[in-house]
């Protein structure tokens, strides 16, 4: 395996500690938890979706635990606005705030609240199981060049989470792009179910959700791939990461920085360990391996 020289790195006009992110809903609700994942190796963190008002989410149960992944309909649970009192602990930090809204000027007012606060936004246009909200918005490659564009317009960096569960991911990334997006971030759950054989009964509350984890790890090295051969803005992977191979092998799809999401809830360490295995004060060159795999 090869390595990667250490150090900070600008990806999607965010400044970021090393290539690892923690991605949306995981640990992301609190700034102490955001703090904790910062001390713990990652390179910067994106919240939890934060909209437009309080929503409490989808009835439990809300996650089931799968082969190689989790299962999950949370539903956009979010304190909206309030959300604002938990940055003030990862003030200055590499903070990219989660947004989501059921139209263009929702997004913007959402951002607007954390104009002053955000490193930057990453624009949730791909949750699969919100009716109104996320991939609902997000199939629609004029409503996700609108939505970008409505946020982008605030003058912070702004990155777009997209939805594998469409037909042309590259088609939804290059109307990010069109609408001034700084990076495309791939990929959002893969809409899943599970049924209970003795309740005769789907297991969570909103009978479907998305799936993450390892098991779609091979679906978002696809989709970066493909999007790195559409979109001329950084790529920032994320589904299924877990080791630095697969950090590399996302890059190699394209990928300029990867998240890390599923895998956190098995090693709340998992930022360390891979960093650790990672970089090397003789590594490559990032530039060196990001899209390496094309051509
Ligand atoms: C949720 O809160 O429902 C999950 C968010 C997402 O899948 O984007």
């Amino acid at each position: 395996m090869c390595t990667l020289l250490p150090g900070p790195v600008e990806i999607g006009g965010v400044r970021l500690k090393n290539h690892l992110l923690l991605a949306a809903g995981i640990l992301g609700s609190t700034g102490a938890s955001l703090a904790r994942i910062l001390r713990s190796g990652a390179g910067g963190v994106v919240t939890k979706s934060i909209g437009p008002r309080p929503m409490e989410g989808h009835p439990g149960p809300c996650l089931v635990v799968v082969d190689g992944g989790v299962v999950n309909a949370m539903g956009l649970p979010n304190p909206s606005a309030d959300f604002i009192n938990e940055l003030t602990a990862v003030r200055g930090e590499p903070v990219v705030v989660s947004v989501f809204g059921g139209a263009p000027e929702e997004f913007a007012s959402v951002a607007e609240w954390f104009r002053d606060v955000a490193a930057g936004f990453e624009l949730n246009l791909s949750c699969p199981h919100a009716e109104g909200y996320g991939a609902s918005l997000g199939s629609d490659p004029d409503l996700v060049e609108e939505c970008t564009r409505a946020v982008r317009s605030l003058g912070v960096p702004t990155w777009v989470k997209l939805t594998p569960n469409v037909t042309d991911i590259a088609t939804i990334g290059a109307a990010a792009e069109r609408g001034g997006a700084d990076a495309i971030v791939a990929i959002n759950t893969v809409k899943a179910m599970r049924i209970s054989t003795s309740l005769r009964r789907p297991v969570l509350g909103n009978r479907f959700g998305g799936l993450s984890g390892s098991a779609i790890f091979p679906i978002a090295v696809r989709c970066v791939y493909d999007l790195y051969e559409a979109c001329s803005i950084p790529i920032i992977g994320c589904g299924g990461v877990s080791s630095a191979d697969n950090v590399l092998e996302m890059m190699m799809a394209g990928a300029s920085a990867v998240e890390i999401g599923s895998a956190v809830l098995a090693d709340i360490g998992i930022f360390g360990r891979i960093a650790g295995e990672l970089y090397a004060s003789d590594g490559a060159d990032a530039r060196e391996i990001v899209g390496c795999a094309h051509g």
